[in-house]
This record gives C-alpha cells, sequence and structure tokens, in this order.
C-alpha cells in the first residue's frame, strides 16, 4: 500500500454508512482498518483469517506469541466462541458492551485463526460499547480480532490522527470515532483456573468488577509463576522520552505531566506540562493519558510524572505508567 490510510468521518447517518462499508469491504479483502473502541483505537483485521491476522502483527512488529482478543457484537456470539461458566456469564451480563476483555477456554472447533489465540487453549473475547466498533462488527459479521492500533511497545492511540501516525501506511482506511472515552484498554480477567485473576488492570476498576463477583480477583502469576497474560511485558506504553515516577519536583528541561491541584513549580521546560485532572479526577486522567504521553514526547527527553492515586481507574494509569518507565531492550 502507499501513502498513508484516509481518515473517514463518521460524525453523520450517511458519512457512517459510506465509512463502514468501505471498511468492511476491506475487512472481506483481508485488509486491515483502524477502528474506534471506547477504550483505545484497535487495528482491526477477520480474525478468522490466517492472513489477515499475520498482517496484523507484522504490521506492529508484534511477537508471535502474544496473542489478540477478538471483538465480537454480543454475549451471545461471544459464548459461540468460549466456554463460559456461570461466573463468565455474570460479568459478562454485568460489563458488556464495555471495556471489559474475559479469557476463557476456547471451543473447538474454532473458527478463529491459530495465529490470533497464539495457538493456546484460551481465547480472549470483547464486546466493545463504540458504536462505531458495533456498526463494523454487525456489517462484517466475523469477529474482529484487533490489538491497540500502535507500535509494539509504543503508547496506545486514541484518536483516529494517533493511528495514521503509527500505522498510517498499514491500514486501508481509519475510522474517525472521535477521542475515546475511557482513554486506557480494556480490563482483562482471566476465568481459566479455579479463581478469577485480574491479568490486566483497565477501563473497568478492580471495585466494580469484584462488586459483581462478590469475590476477590487474584493476580495475574499462574501457579508455576509465568505471567498468564504472555503480552504484560515489563516495557510496554512507551514515548521515546523516559518517565521519572512520582515526582513532587521537575527538574531543568523536563516535561511534567502533572495530577491534582498541586503542581510543583520549578525549573522545567514551561512548554511542556499537562495536567490530567486538575480536580483529581482519575478517570478524567485516564481519558487524557497517552495523548498526553504522546504530546509531551514531542518536547523532551525525560517527563516527570506526579504521582497519581492506585483508586479507580488509577490502577490501570499507574500500571502503564509503570510499564512506560521500565527499563527497554
Ligand atoms: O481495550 C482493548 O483491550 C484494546 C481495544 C482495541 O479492544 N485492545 C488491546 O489489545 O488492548 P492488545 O493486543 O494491545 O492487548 C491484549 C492483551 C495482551 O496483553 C495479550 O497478551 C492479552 O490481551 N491476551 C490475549 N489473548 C490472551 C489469552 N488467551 N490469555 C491471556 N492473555 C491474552
Ligand atoms: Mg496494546
Amino acid at each position: 500500500m502507499n501513502g498513508l490510510a484516509q481518515i473517514l468521518d463518521t460524525s453523520t447517518g450517511a458519512a457512517r454508512e459510506a465509512a463502514i462499508a468501505t471498511a468492511t469491504a476491506a475487512l472481506k479483502r483481508s485488509e486491515l482498518v483502524g477502528m474506534p473502541t471506547e477504550t483505545v483505537y484497535g487495528l482491526a483485521g477477520d480474525a478468522t483469517c490466517a492472513d489477515a491476522v499475520a498482517a496484523i502483527f507484522a504490521s506492529k512488529a508484534r511477537p508471535r506469541f502474544n496473542p489478540l482478543i477478538s471483538h465480537v457484537p454480543s454475549l451471545s456470539e461471544a459464548e459461540s466462541l468460549a466456554d463460559f461458566s456461570p461466573v463468565a456469564r455474570r460479568l459478562g451480563e454485568a460489563f458488556w458492551p464495555g471495556p471489559l476483555t474475559l479469557v476463557l477456554p476456547i471451543r473447538r472447533p474454532s473458527p478463529i485463526a491459530d495465529l490470533a489465540t497464539a495457538g493456546l487453549d484460551t481465547i480472549a473475547l470483547r464486546v466493545p460499547a463504540h458504536p462505531v466498533a458495533r456498526a463494523l462488527l454487525t456489517a462484517f459479521g466475523k469477529p474482529i480480532a484487533a490489538p491497540s492500533a500502535n507500535r509494539s511497545g509504543g503508547v496506545s492511540p486514541t484518536t483516529a490522527a494517533h493511528v495514521v501516525a503509527d500505522l498510517g501506511s498499514r491500514v486501508t482506511v481509519v475510522l474517525d470515532g472521535g477521542a475515546t472515552d475511557v482513554g486506557v484498554e480494556s480490563s482483562i480477567v482471566g476465568l481459566i483456573d479455579s479463581v478469577p485473576r485480574y491479568l490486566r488492570p483497565g477501563g473497568v476498576s478492580r471495585d466494580a468488577l469484584e462488586q459483581v463477583l462478590g469475590m476477590r480477583l487474584a493476580g495475574p502469576k499462574d501457579d508455576a509463576g509465568k505471567p498468564s497474560a504472555p503480552g504484560m511485558l515489563a516495557s510496554h506504553y512507551a514515548p521515546a522520552a523516559q518517565l521519572r515516577l512520582d515526582v513532587h519536583d521537575v527538574r531543568p528541561g523536563e516535561a511534567l505531566l502533572a495530577f491534582g491541584a498541586d503542581e510543583p513549580t520549578g525549573s522545567g521546560n514551561a512548554m511542556a506540562r499537562i495536567n490530567l485532572s486538575e480536580s483529581g479526577d482519575v478517570r478524567e486522567a485516564a481519558v487524557r493519558l497517552f495523548a498526553s504521553l504522546r504530546e509531551l514526547d514531542t518536547h523532551t527527553d525525560t517527563i516527570a510524572v506526579m504521582p497519581i492515586p492506585e483508586t479507580g481507574l488509577g490502577e490501570a494509569i499507574n500500571d502503564r505508567l509503570r510499564r512506560a518507565a521500565a527499563p527497554r531492550d
């Protein structure tokens, strides 16, 4: 493909219909499209087509051991692809459509390409809430594999322009669904062994999940001590700049990613200060997190980040920040 993908408007009924038709035709040709979801933009391809799934891995330079989420339009579609325990069904009913992914035993035979599940006996499923994603799933009529639409290890995209900047030569079109509502990826809950495991903090808070489960979520490590979400690598979500976390000061030349009302004064780069939420609202901070990292990255080599509480979506924000700050290869 030559040049950068076109961004297709979906803001009116007629524009959306035309854009969905164009994107659906591309998916049917095993091409990839940029798809808005309520969390982050996805790099969408036909989950049942090995060529399309291979193109997703190649485009992101994603290691093939790291499986993809299959997106479906409804709980009943999800139930045709995986074995749902009563607990799994309860979570699906409570949070779908929405920013939750469930990892479940796969049903065989499966229409999903083996590469999408990295050959595992489990599958990650999500029913997204974004109306454009839902329209695309309905029009396409098959499960859509979609990782976040960034180069592997980089910052996730929350606008159509971010997708074009990262993968514009790899997708046929990007559906413009506006800036995403949640801002961090879906929460991932694994229902594989005897206890529900919180594999990735995300758009549904631990508290909300535990309330519906009526029990505590276990951590992501299985008994053998290896991570049970293969993609939860130490370094991820990283801008080019280094991050310095939990700061109460800002040093010469540093950009500042602030939170709350008490911004440190200091000698930092005055051009590069963003407050994720002056009122200290973690939900607002999540919405702004990735776009702010991208913006500050254009100004500096080091981003100083103020402490953010672990409550609610704060757990997901801090998870992303710690990975963004982790040593890189
Ligand atoms: O919000 C989201 O979840 C976004 C939007 C586009 O839906 N997608 C997303 O996908 O964040 P990705 O590929 O960036 O992250 C998916 C995570 C990876 O860490 C992967 O290892 C994990 O899900 N995963 C997928 N299948 C799995 C499985 N069978 N068992 C454990 N983890 C799995
Ligand atoms: Mg990702």
